[in-house]
């Protein structure tokens, strides 16, 4: 695939046009406790809330479900998933301004019961507790996901903003206009839209 490296500043604009952003693989640094810089798979753009409500109205999120946002930013969907759904929410960020910024979100709102907010990265995390995952990721990284997210549980949820999943066919998509564009939503149920080879565990 055809790997291109943008400044950080750029890539915030870049993710908005999206044809390109499912083109291209970027490259975004944070900055870890010590001061070291780290590489990220993804910048961060938060979502617009019309579209973070949609897509959990989308992924149909149950008071008690468990939803893991992968790269979760400042942590607004699973807030919002504890505010509006009664749903616990657990949110994985590479970046520790992210996680601060994430936790401090969590506290203002009230939902530290119901919410956690974790420093790791989104590739390495054990999802296998989740109803619905939830993701604002890029293509390349959706991809690498998807093995693991197929191996979960049947009708596990999945919702991504904007990125899709390659050949694993979605269930529903949605529009929703916001911030003057148009952001994509898609929805996957596992054990649905995948090949049976593809689900193997062997
Ligand atoms: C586009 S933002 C999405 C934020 C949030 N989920 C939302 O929709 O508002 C992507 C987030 O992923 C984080 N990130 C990038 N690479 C990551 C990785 N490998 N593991 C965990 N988080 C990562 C970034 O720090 C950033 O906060």
């Amino acid at each position: 695939m055809l790997k291109m490296m943008i400044p950080a500043l750029a890539l915030t604009q870049a993710l908005a046009f999206v044809p390109l952003a499912n083109t291209f693989a970027y490259s975004s640094t944070g900055m870890n406790a010590k001061g070291e810089t780290i590489d990220l798979d993804v910048p961060f753009v938060p979502t617009p809330q019309p579209v973070v409500d949609k897509m959990l109205e989308l992924a149909d999120v149950k008071k008690g479900e468990t939803v893991y946002d992968l790269g979760s930013g400042d942590g607004r969907i699973v807030v919002t998933a504890a505010k509006k759904f009664g749903a616990k929410g657990v949110g994985v960020d590479m970046d520790p301004e992210r996680v601060k910024e994430a936790k401090e979100n969590v506290r203002t709102n009230g939902v530290g019961h119901l919410v956690t907010i974790r420093e790791g990265n989104a590739l390495k995390t054990d999802v296998s507790k989740a109803n619905v995952v939830t993701l604002y990721l890029l293509t390349d990284v959706n991809l690498k996901l998807k093995p693991t997210l197929q191996k979960l549980p049947a009708g596990t949820r999945v919702v991504s903003h904007d990125f899709a999943m390659g050949d694993w066919e979605p269930v529903r998509e949605a529009t929703v206009q916001a911030g003057g564009r148009e952001h994509k939503i898609y929805l996957w149920k596992v054990g649905q839209g995948q090949a049976k080879s593809q689900v193997s565990r062997n």
